[in-house]
């Protein structure tokens, strides 16, 4: 009954918002379908009175951040054979605050929002950085070109209208971050954009010198813009290259270029961080990160680049790509904030390739938000400050790519049909993104499990807010249902609420 009630209050309150119009590819999950006459929003998340706990869902059942709002206190029975309580104590904000989440503005993103209808452009970008939106707060822009692109090149990219727009709709200060996949072939000692290859010389010397100075110029080139650069990675996934002909014999087929942990210091001595500087691009104005590159690499870069004081000073943070990411090595971002607790960490790449498989977008896969919301979860519980997505919208193929690299993307653009997919995966993102601006720390809290535990199949993270709004975000993988109890240490106060098999809820509560 007090469902019932509340159901009919919500209704009463709620403004229009577009509903998703799904469409199953028999992929295991639906996407939504957006065109020129209709397409789902958000709402902006404001704040609600203290007895109040606003929930939003999404499940492979079809939920899409749906919301209900449910009162501290308020009764209700079980449901579930299992039932948990998240134990939340906002006293206790004990860890890292949050720095964003975001998508990357590459080549092939810029073609295929360019290649939808004016209208549909704009709703694409409000759909990831407004606040009818997933409000991305971060944006990670190629510093030349990548794979992503139609060739490999050295240029100005075609995205500067696109991040023009992106700020322009977006409450927060988006942050860019930017990323060299190679310097130009002439500084290389392989003379090409491709296969890897390093810088001719050593740190110190005329071509590590030239590279740092090729870097500021596109510092400047954005300054010029009005869109000054809040980061940059010295290199793209610089020990992949490496990597890749260890364990396979094959280098990086497109634009690359390898450091190893001790060049990348040195390079950061002798070349980048002075000359940075003298630009006015000091450590408090663009924050350098390095590594960017997979997880299992991290700790070796920093015992070596934060061992390293000298080194040390220049650099704001570590950068890394989940592609190799497992259980297991979730423990070496313990390792490097261990390392240096001033520095931060970010999840700087991300995208399903379906490995092996010869397509490589699965339109509606709820297996895919399954696996992103896991690599958030994992990630925001081991001190990482932030998640960037890769390409913001591809093709139904994947691209394009030059290299024929095809992978999936939160947003598939079918420009023929004049129409684009939301995956899965950006409600997936949207559960973090759109409730935890920058600054957010997270908390420490306490899980109390009744029923079965064998299989462990719920994850969850809590923060508080700058504004005093506390998150919890819980994810459910099994087949089975949990009863959730969020009870909140400091009011006393406790609320009881269904997860149902794989699905995700955020809750949302003011209590100041
Ligand atoms: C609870 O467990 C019983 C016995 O195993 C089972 O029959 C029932 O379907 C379960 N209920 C739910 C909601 O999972
Ligand atoms: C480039 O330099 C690396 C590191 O010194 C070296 O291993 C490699 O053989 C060089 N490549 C070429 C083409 O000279
Ligand atoms: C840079 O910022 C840090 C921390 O905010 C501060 O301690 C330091 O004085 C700043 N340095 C400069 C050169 O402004
Ligand atoms: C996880 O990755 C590491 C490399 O970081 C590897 O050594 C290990 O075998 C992997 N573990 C699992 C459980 O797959
Ligand atoms: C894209 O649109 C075309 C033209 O309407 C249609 O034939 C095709 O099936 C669509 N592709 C997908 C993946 O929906
Ligand atoms: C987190 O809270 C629990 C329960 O209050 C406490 O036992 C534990 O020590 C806390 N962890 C840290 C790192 O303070
Ligand atoms: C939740 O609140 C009720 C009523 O205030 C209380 O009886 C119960 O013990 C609380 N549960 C937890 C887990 O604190």
């Amino acid at each position: 009954m007090d469902f019932l009630i509340l159901k009919i209050v919500f209704i009463g309150v709620v403004h229009s918002r577009e509903g998703c119009v799904h469409k199953d590819y028999g992929n295991g999950g639906t996407v939504c379908v957006c065109d020129e006459s209709h397409c789902d929003d958000l709402e902006a998340i404001h704040r609600t009175d203290k007895q109040v706990v606003t929930v939003y869902e999404s499940s492979k059942s079809g939920h899409r951040l749906d919301k209900s709002v449910l009162n501290f206190g308020q009764k209700s029975v079980p449901k579930a054979n299992k039932s948990v309580t998240i134990n939340v104590d906002k006293s206790q904000a004990l860890y890292q605050a949050i720095i964003g989440f975001g998508g990357a503005f590459t080549d092939a993103a810029g073609i295929n929002i360019k290649s939808l209808p004016q209208i549909l452009q704009k709703r694409l970008i409000e759909d990831y950085f407004g606040e009818t939106g997933i409000e991305y707060t971060l944006g990670r822009i190629p510093i030349g070109g990548s794979d992503f692109s139609t060739h490999a090149y050295i240029s100005v990219p075609i995205e500067i209208p696109l991040i023009k727009e992106a700020k322009a709709v977006s409450k927060h200060d988006i942050r860019l971050i930017a990323s060299p996949w190679s310097a130009p072939a002439w500084m290389k000692n392989n003379s090409e954009l491709n296969h890897g290859g390093f810088l001719i010389g050593q740190p110190g010397g005329k071509y590590y010198n030239a590279f740092a100075n090729y870097l500021v110029k596109f510092l400047d080139a954005y300054k010029a813009q009005g869109i000054p650069v809040w980061g940059i990675t010295i290199e793209n996934e610089p020990e992949m290259a490496i990597y890749l002909g260890k364990i396979r014999n094959i280098k990086h087929p497109f634009n690359s270029m390898t450091f190893t942990p001790e060049l990348q210091r040195d390079f950061l001595k002798l070349d980048l961080g002075p000359i940075m500087s003298a630009a006015g691009y000091g450590p408090n104005v663009t924050r350098v990160m390095v590594c960017d590159d997979q997880r299992p690499f991290i700790s070796q870069w920093a015992q070596v680049i934060y061992g390293d004081k000298e080194a040390a000073q220049y650099v704001s943070g570590m950068a890394f790509h989940w592609y190799l990411n497992n259980v297991s090595n979730a423990v070496n971002l313990d390792t490097v904030h261990n390392q240096d607790q001033s520095k931060f960490i970010l999840s700087t790449e991300a995208c399903e390739m379906w490995m092996g498989k010869d397509q490589h977008v699965y339109l509606g896969s709820w297996q895919l938000f399954e696996k992103y919301a896991i690599d958030i979860i994992m990630d925001l519980n081991h001190w990482t400050g932030g998640w960037v997505d890769w390409n913001l919208a591809l093709d139904t193929r994947g691209g394009p790519n030059w290299v024929n690299n095809f992978v999936d993307a939160p947003i598939i653009v079918n420009a023929t049909a004049r129409e684009y997919y939301k995956q899965p995966s950006f409600y997936s993102i949207a559960h973090f993104s759109k409730f935890l601006p920058p600054g957010a720390q997270r908390l420490n809290h306490t899980l109390a499990v009744d029923g079965p535990t064998d299989a462990d199949t719920l994850l969850t993270t809590s923060f508080v807010r700058t504004d005093g709004g506390t998150v919890v975000v819980a994810l459910n993988v099994g087949d089975t249902p949990i009863d959730v109890t969020i009870n909140d240490v400091k009011q006393r106060q406790n609320i009881t609420h269904l997860l149902s098999a794989h699905s995700m809820q955020t809750y949302i509560y003011f209590d100041n």
